[in-house]
């Protein structure tokens, strides 16, 4: 007897590694699907799907996308959403990160400083 097969499961923070438009997953109803090859297919162009993300259902659903859109999304599927709902970085997040990136750059040239005089 075959066991079932096996079904991938993801959560935020899987979607937020393949956040680039070379590397591209989004979720649509809780499905996570790798759109990255797919992008440049998109009859209505790649930058929609990308403004739209990564959790594309409220655009998806809302243009109301014919059977052809579905049969592409069996191909791109990757697995099950575990969280719900997916976070956006928000702008407090990007202002964190380039508050921790800025004191990097100081503390390593204050080190190069240190070790070079
Ligand atoms: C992986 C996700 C998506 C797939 C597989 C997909 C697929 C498709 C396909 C096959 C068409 C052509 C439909 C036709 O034959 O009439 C289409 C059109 C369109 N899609 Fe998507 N789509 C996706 C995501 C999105 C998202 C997130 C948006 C954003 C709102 C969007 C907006 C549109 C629009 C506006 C059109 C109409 C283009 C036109 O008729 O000129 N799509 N999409």
């Amino acid at each position: 007897m075959n066991p079932l097969p096996h079904v991938w499961e993801f959560n935020a923070s899987d979607l937020l590694l393949h956040n680039t438009p070379d590397d591209y997953w989004v979720v649509l109803d809780g499905k996570v699907y790798d759109v990255t090859l797919f992008l440049d297919l998109h009859p209505a162009g790649r930058n929609i799907i990308i403004d739209n993300g990564p959790d594309i259902t409220r655009g998806f659903l809302g243009i109301g996308h014919p059977e052809r859109a579905y049969d592409y999304l069996s191909d791109l599927v990757l697995g099950d959403l575990k969280e719900d709902p997916v976070q956006e970085p928000t702008t407090a997040h990007r202002y964190n990160l380039l508050y921790w990136a800025t004191l990097g750059l100081l503390l390593g040239l204050f080190a190069y400083h240190c070790a070079t005089s």
